[in-house]
């Protein structure tokens, strides 16, 4: 990327596109640490940030003051008793906040004054943020029932209050281990789903905030508290033993309500010894299989607060799951989308086949009626087998059950005689069909089914649209896998494993932060990561783990997450507190790899899984790994100063890299290893090849897929690789054959076989390793904004502060159009052919610049406002329209 500095570039105006609409400017998009308005801040320097929206060419800023406080109107006034900062001459827009010192359970409010690039003052509105516990100690302590691991059903708790005075304003703090849902006066409070967020509960657990004061009312209320097992209290039996995980238990909690009066004094309503528990109708629960309903056991009114509980057990102390007790600052999972049943077969009296139509994550809901006691078997799986039955061998594989009583993927549902309207709380599931079987004749209609798709419910932030199908249904089904994938840590598939695979989070990073704005999600499974490290550095290859994953494999091509995923937050959102948060742990695992490394090179890794035909060398592979991390600890080092460790960790760099090139670069052919697809464009992507030799390794490349009859020979390392050396390195015409290649191998064969999602297998028939939602291969989803939209962050200036722009306005691809959201707002890159003429329209966000190259070839010229300009040049913020003929 540094190489498009070197070009000379000329500043760039245009007359005709000034302004390009009549919005009038403002200050927007005001978050701390990255979220709006966030309850349960801990953070004791959260950070800030906002973006100037303004069309107008140069539109940037020149100064800005902040403004915090604890009174909303003083702010809005100008005057913050926390941190007033004077008039800042300066371009940022992430600043950390460094008044005085937070109290916990506060409100702050902030706003920005901003002076823009001819030094006019904009002012945003009042935007805020609440403080959480910030260390202090909680009142309540942590309760559970009596019962075992092996129980079964779900515990419900109840507790009720008498508030006597008129309530101000209320926040309700709960920390589990397991799952919860939390009600008050018999509602639902928040609409979270599989809450709070998956971590290795004996080392760190989340405890989540909410502003409950519309809930509460002046006299009696009720609190009511369900727990599922979640990853908590695993009892399925699959290869990966988390029945056997050092934290498990029967799930539990801590609650402390705090209710602040009018007449100002407060009240903490807390978990102790009087709360009452029992259980009701979820009779079984499994993350990982499926929920177990028996309506016949319904509690009805069991969290309000007339309910007589005299025959409620009482609840059972227990100690915390682990001292780090932190506050929950993460996009939560929600049912996102709700989508309609696309058809229904009856294929007998008791047996139904539905079809949702595509692919997902997440739940069914629905409406059944039948006689008392009728049992009702809800199967979820992604395809149909030759007669059109549900076929689950895909996908339960590596569940072992002892018996039949909790099959995969399946709800079960005891009927009472009366409508039950039946929705799975503490399970998710990856599918298509749903195959409903029932112990009685049942009538089922197509509307009584509806599925949500749920995920991490990350706001989205790209756009592809293009004169190709195929590429705007492998933009979108890689968007669906990515999201399948997201549950408050990104997993390999939401139905065999759910499993935190380390390589499918940072194969998927890109396209994920293009496409997502997911960077709270991967700060948390960052913190998963610093919890998991071993001591000497080590980590596992699924996390988080109960402790499987350690062994030979999970090496640098998988577990390099530690170094790559905070490196490519830096990239796109310009904030380096992950770096700085991970620093000590990219260091303690480059480390590692050094110590069992003979002269720069390993075989510590797993090697191009799930390749096409050939394979390449893991030694090579996991070499290349090796420098990529040592590059980013260099390169992190030099970031924040620290002389030593950017001297030490550049050398081992520089020696890696040497070594690879000694063993596996052939000068005289130009190649690496055998000269597979992998090996030649993995050296291209992470920088291995000397810098001469890089446009015929390309070229190379390029012929070796032309060889390969233009398809795809690769693995997911090579599919990471691939699209990106070619495009990258002037040979952008075979990456995007390859990227709209529709027949086997490709992403698009997956498509016109009628995909909805990315899959694990290029063969659609492979007899393993066949998931339907995987985003291991999930690259390209990126890559269209990088490699034919060609809007890339510029590592000089991170967060898009600079955007290198580069299309490939590539043959046969009529009309593209790429949008992302960054930090300081849309960025657009796209092009329309008409006829020989092509035009390229361009917005960069205020504040911000872009490094436009250009090269139109074929002896043709770029134009604006009818005047030629050069093919690399530097745009200030604004919208252009290039004409190239
Ligand atoms: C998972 C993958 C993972 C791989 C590693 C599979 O079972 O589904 O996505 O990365 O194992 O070998």
């Amino acid at each position: 990327m540094r190489r498009y500095l070197y070009f000379t570039t000329v500043l760039i105006t245009s007359l005709v596109t000034n302004a390009y609409s009549q919005v009038p400017a403002r200050v927007g998009g005001l978050h701390t640490e990255h979220l709006i308005n966030p309850i349960g801040i801990d953070e004791i320097h959260p950070r800030l940030n906002w973006m100037l929206e303004d069309s107008h060419q140069g539109a940037k800023q020149s100064a800005y003051q902040l403004i915090i406080g604890t009174d909303s109107s003083a702010v809005k006034g100008g005057e913050g008793n926390s941190w007033s900062t004077t008039k800042i001459n300066s371009a940022a827009m992430l600043v950390t906040y460094q008044g005085k010192s937070l109290n916990p359970f506060t409100k702050y409010f902030w706003k920005v004054n901003l002076w823009n690039q001819n030094g006019k003052q904009l002012s945003s509105a009042v935007s805020s943020f609440e403080t959480g516990m910030m260390g202090q100690r909680w009142r309540g302590a942590w309760i559970s029932d009596r019962k075992g691991i092996d129980a079964r059903p779900a515990p419900y708790f109840r507790k009720t209050f008498s508030a006597q005075k008129a309530i101000k304003s209320a926040r309700a703090y709960i920390a589990v281990a397991g799952l919860y849902e939390l009600y008050l006066n018999g509602k639902k409070v928040g609409n979270h789903r599989l809450d709070p967020m998956y971590t290795r509960f004996d080392r760190r657990n989340l405890y989540v905030s909410y502003d409950v004061t519309a809930n509460l009312q002046r006299g009696e209320n009720a609190i009511g508290v369900l727990l599922g097992n979640g990853w908590y209290n695993h009892q399925a039996l699959a290869v990966w033993n988390f029945d056997r995980a050092p934290w498990r238990q029967r799930p539990t909690f801590c609650l402390d309500l705090r209710i602040t009066y009018e007449d100002g004094t407060t009240e903490i309503i807390a978990t102790d010894t009087k709360w009452k528990t029992k259980t009701g109708p979820i009779i079984s629960n499994n993350i990982y299989t499926g929920e177990h309903y028996d309506s016949r056991l319904e509690i009805p009114g069991w969290n309000m607060p007339n309910f007589n509980d005299q025959k409620w057990d009482e609840v059972a102390l227990r100690s915390a799951p682990s001292k780090q007790i932190v506050s929950q600052t993460l996009e939560p999972i929600r049912n996102v989308e709700e989508i309609q049943a696309k058809s229904i077969k009856k294929i007998n009296d008791t047996v139904y086949l539905v079809d949702i139509g595509r692919n997902i994550a997440g739940v069914t809901r629905l409406k059944l009626n039948g006689e008392n006691g009728t049992v009702v078997r809800i199967k979820h799986g992604e395809r149909l087998d030759k007669n059109g039955r549900l076929d689950m061998s895909n996908i339960d594989v590596y569940y072992r059950p002892k018996d039949d009583t909790d099959p995969f993927q399946t709800d079960i549902v005891t009927l009472n005689g009366k409508p039950v309207d039946f929705m799975a709380k503490f399970n998710y599931k990856g599918f298509q069909y749903v195959e409903i079987h029932s112990s009685k004749p049942i009538r089922l209609n197509k509307e009584d089914v509806v599925a949500y798709f749920m995920h991490s419910d990350v706001k989205a932030t790209g756009k592809i649209v293009s004169s190709s199908n195929i590429i705007d249904k492998i933009w979108w089904a890689s968007n669906n896998s990515y999201l399948s994938n997201l549950y408050g840590y990104p997993t390999d598939c939401p139905q065999r494993e759910k499993n935190g695979w380390t390589g499918d989070g940072h194969f998927a990073v890109e396209t994920g932060l293009y496409n997502f704005d997911g960077i709270t999600v991967y700060e948390k499974w960052l913190a998963d990561h610093r919890d998991e490290q071993q001591p000497n550095g080590v980590l596992p290859d699924i996390i988080p783990t109960g402790g499987w994953g350690y062994g030979n494999a999970n090496g640098t091509d998988w577990t390099s997450t530690i170094a790559i995923i905070p490196w490519n937050l830096y990239l796109f959102y310009g904030d380096s507190k992950p770096l700085a948060d991970n620093y000590n742990n990219i260091k303690a695992y480059v480390d590692y790899v050094e110590s069992i490394s003979e002269e720069g090179l390993t075989t510590f890794g797993r090697g191009d899984w799930v390749p096409v035909k050939s394979s390449s060398s893991l030694e090579y592979t996991s070499s290349v790994y090796f420098y990529t991390d040592a590059v980013i600890m260099t390169k992190t080092a030099k970031l924040f100063g620290k002389k030593k460790d950017e001297l030490y960790y550049g050398q081992l760099a520089a020696r890696i890299r040497t070594a690879i090139n000694n063993k596996y670069f052939n000068k005289q052919t130009c190649m690496y290893g055998s000269g597979v697809q992998t090996e030649l464009s993995m050296a291209l992507q992470w920088n291995v090849v000397p810098d001469e030799y890089r446009a015929q390794l390309a070229e190379n490349l390029a012929k070796r897929v032309a060889a390969d009859n233009m398809h795809l020979d690769v693995g997911v390392l090579g599919a990471k690789a691939i699209l990106n050396a070619l495009s990258e390195n002037g040979q952008g015409e075979t990456a995007y054959k390859l990227a709209s290649q529709d027949s086997y191998p490709s992403w698009g064969w997956w498509i016109v076989n009628g995909a909805t999602t990315l899959f694990e297998n290029w063969d659609i028939n492979a007899p393993r390793d066949i998931s339907q939602n995987h985003m291991m291969f999930g690259e390209v989803g990126g890559w269209f904004f990088k490699g034919l939209g060609g809007i890339k962050p510029d590592e000089a200036n991170p967060g898009f502060k600079n955007i290198i722009l580069r299309p490939n306005i590539v043959e046969g691809l009529d009309s593209l159009e790429a949008e992302y959201d960054g930090p300081y707002g849309k960025i657009i890159s796209a092009w329309k052919r008409n006829y020989k003429v092509i035009v390229y329209t361009v917005v960069i966000p205020p504040n911000s610049t872009a490094s436009l190259s250009l090269s139109p070839g074929g002896g043709r010229k770029v134009y604006l406002d009818n005047r030629t300009v050069t093919e690399n040049s530097r745009l200030e913020a604004g919208k252009y329209q290039f004409i190239i003929k």
